[in-house]
């Protein structure tokens, strides 16, 4: 293996000049470590947000006056390339797809990740690109149907922002569980939403949701575009709203509703345990291998045109994923 690996160095908050394509040291596993020589990873809106800097709560986390995090990117699919003397569940060679999580670092030729972490065997059947694509939109929308709506068959099912990683994921979940799915996107990504199982689209660019008459046991705005207020007129008695995205409003709602009424629910899926994560992403890989699920994979980049990615999806449009191929 190389002394030297390429990896994306997120040196600044901005654009021009924020992540940096640079030779750094190999990483080093540690007794229950393993070494991932990464093929695929891709740039989520999460990673976009990170970069820009802009907003002050995601600056918690990324660190307040400059990045804290030397290499961003969560999800990512490889090769096992060395494993530490205390790894039982994989050896050298494996095929597998892992989520770094609050680690990060998985926008480089090699990453580090514990055994404890999100890590499960890739299914033979699919492309590491497809697989770098899986564990942050599956598992967000999983955790936020299964757990926070109590999704069940028959339930009438809104998710807002179906085209993107998050929602397309979504989608196919909800349509999993048994739902009648509405899928809220705009008029170029109408087919693709309903071969992703909806049953009924709503164009948002052409009709407003406070127009709108049909109820609805779970709203899903995985793009946090609404808020509790401005979609409750669409939810049933004891329907719930939920959202992803941390804001003054939506923890007010949150504190707000509920007991026994229409109930507004934010959370934070990607903080949860990693052994829950671990055996979510064991039932997605399922799923995947039974062709439930597919991934929605929009653009893919070179590591060293990662900053095009980025800038990419910082224009909020993208459709599914964007994946860097080594
Ligand atoms: N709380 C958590 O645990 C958690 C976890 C993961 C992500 N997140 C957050 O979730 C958000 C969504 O993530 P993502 O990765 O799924 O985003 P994404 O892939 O970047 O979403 C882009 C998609 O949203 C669509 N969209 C934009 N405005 C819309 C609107 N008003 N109505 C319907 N669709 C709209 C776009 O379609 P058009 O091109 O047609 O506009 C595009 O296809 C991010 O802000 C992220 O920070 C939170």
């Amino acid at each position: 293996m190389a002394e030297d690996v390429k990896a994306a160095l997120f040196k600044a908050y901005g654009s021009k000049g924020a992540i940096v394509v640079q030779d750094i040291a190999s990483p080093v596993p540690k007794e229950d470590e393993i070494l991932i020589k990464v093929k695929a990873t891709t740039v989520t809106a999460v990673d976009a947000i990170f970069r820009s800097g802009k907003d002050f709560f995601p600056r918690l986390a990324t660190g307040i006056f400059k990045p804290k995090i030397k290499t961003l990117g969560t999800e990512l699919s490889g090769v096992v390339e060395r494993v530490g003397d205390n790894v039982t569940r994989f050896d050298v060679g494996d095929e597998v797809i892992a989520d770094s999580g609050t680690n990060y670092g998985a926008h480089a030729e090699y990453v580090v990740v514990s055994e404890k972490d999100p890590i499960v065997h890739k299914p033979n059947h699919l492309s590491f690109k497809e697989a770098a694509a899986i564990s942050y939109g599956s598992l967000t929308a999983l955790s936020f149907l299964r757990d926070h709506g109590k999704i069940k068959q028959g339930n009438q099912v809104m998710i807002i922002g179906a085209s993107g990683s998050v929602g397309t994921y979504a989608v196919q979940l909800a349509k999993y569980y048994g739902a009648e799915v509405t899928g809220v996107c705009s008029s170029k990504n109408i087919a693709l939403v309903k071969s992703l199982g909806a049953d009924h689209i709503i164009d948002y660019r052409k009709t407003s949701l406070k127009d709108l008459q049909a109820q609805f046991d779970i709203i899903f705005d995985t793009v946090g575009k609404y808020s509790f207020g401005k979609t409750k007129h669409l939810l049933k008695p004891k329907g719930i709203y939920l959202t992803t995205i941390l804001s003054l409003r939506s923890v007010f709602d949150m504190l707000r509703t509920g007991q026994g009424k229409q109930k507004s629910i934010l959370a934070f899926t990607g903080l949860r345990k990693n052994k829950e994560k671990t055996d979510d992403l064991g039932f997605i890989t399922g799923l995947f291998n039974n062709h439930s699920l597919s991934a929605v994979i929009d653009k893919e980049y070179s590591l060293d045109t990662i900053s095009d990615a980025f800038d990419y999806v910082a224009q909020g449009h993208k459709t599914g994923n964007v994946v860097i191929t080594m």
